[in-house]
């Protein structure tokens, strides 16, 4: 039977407004010719994209008994997503980010108290038949996790001997870079998958080389991503980089997040390093030429043709 993979982190509503004549001032107000309500939160477009290239997947993480978390279950069921193990808090809000999005960077403004207050206790990870990866997703948002991630992988691994592990911090929010637990964890995880600014911010170097050296010293395969620079990674002795693929670019929403879902993608499907970096570098730049992170089924479609040619070769 083909291993499934469990998804632990953040999952929230992301309100994607385009077209915007105009930058947000205090007292004004400014109009936007199109939107669209999508999945987010790393782990959300994680589990979504990934879910959609056939591998079964589980996300575990907390939404509120409202109206945005309906519209998630139902839409994360539309991509075949496993909802049964989402923790829903009655009476509480579901996460949101609302995301202004320009063609050169965008603005963000969340509301994500209550995904972050995920405890240890509320996950449900327990009797997953043949789980064979776990992922977790935006560390640094996940306060009600940290300091337990040592317990919560050894325990994992209790249940699941096998089990494959990864990791994107995503950025932090409060900008402290503690790299304490993530130097603890780092001999449990297989793949960490961060962008520049992130690995500088948890190495302390100055030089992405540097990072990529440091962190390679604990980690087999470390994967930084250089938004339309590609990525560059060391796995083991071997290094490897490559351009981003060109694109008819629309927004830059979740593009580490369906670069992760490739990667994993190829990794559980035991492709080596080298395609399974492929297959994320697609999955990357076929992410910006639609609005959102997880976008449309023709998006999945695309994938699934662009995967066949790679597959082949
Ligand atoms: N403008 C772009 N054109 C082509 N590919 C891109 C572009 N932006 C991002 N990507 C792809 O998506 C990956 C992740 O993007 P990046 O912005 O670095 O991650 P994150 O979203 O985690 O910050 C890149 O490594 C690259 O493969
Ligand atoms: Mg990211």
């Amino acid at each position: 039977m083909k291993k499934k993979c469990i998804v632990i982190g953040d999952l929230d509503l992301d309100l994607i407004l385009t077209k915007l004549k105009g930058c947000p001032e205090l007292g004004k107000e400014v109009i936007s010719k199109g939107h669209i309500l999508d999945i987010g939160g790393s782990g959300g477009i994680f589990s979504t994209v990934l879910s959609m290239s056939g591998i079964k997947t589980y996300i575990i993480s907390k939404i509120g008994d409202d109206l945005l978390g309906n519209f998630l279950v139902s839409k994360l069921k539309s991509f075949k997503v496993d909802t049964r193990r989402i923790a829903v808090e009655k009476g509480r809000e579901t996460g949101i980010t609302i995301n202004l999005s320009y063609p050169s960077d965008k603005y963000q403004i969340s509301s994500l108290n209550l995904v972050r207050s995920l405890t240890i206790d509320e996950l449900m990870f327990k009797n997953i038949e043949d789980a064979g990866h776990v992922h977790f997703s935006s560390y640094y948002m996940m306060n009600g996790l940290k300091g337990r991630y040592k317990e919560l992988i050894e325990n994992i691994k209790k249940n699941y001997p096998e089990i494959t592990v990864s990791l994107d911090t995503n950025d932090d929010p409060e900008d402290s870079w503690n790299n304490n637990e993530i130097n603890l964890i780092s001999k449990y995880i297989n793949a960490l998958l961060i962008n520049e600014r992130e690995a500088i911010g948890i190495t302390k170097e100055s030089d992405i080389k540097n990072a990529l050296d440091k962190l390679g010293k604990e980690i087999k395969t470390v994967i930084i991503k250089l938004g339309d620079r590609g990525y560059i990674a060391k796995d083991g002795k071997d290094y490897y980089r490559e351009k981003a693929l060109t694109t008819n670019f629309k927004d830059s929403t979740g593009a580490g997040d369906n670069f992760d879902a490739g990667f994993i993608y190829g990794l559980m499907n035991k492709f080596d390093v080298k395609k399974s970096l492929k297959i994320g570098n697609i999955y990357g730049a076929k992410s910006v030429e639609y609005i959102g992170g997880v976008g449309n089924t023709e998006k999945f479609i695309k994938l699934k043709i662009l995967l066949k040619q790679l597959t082949q070769d």
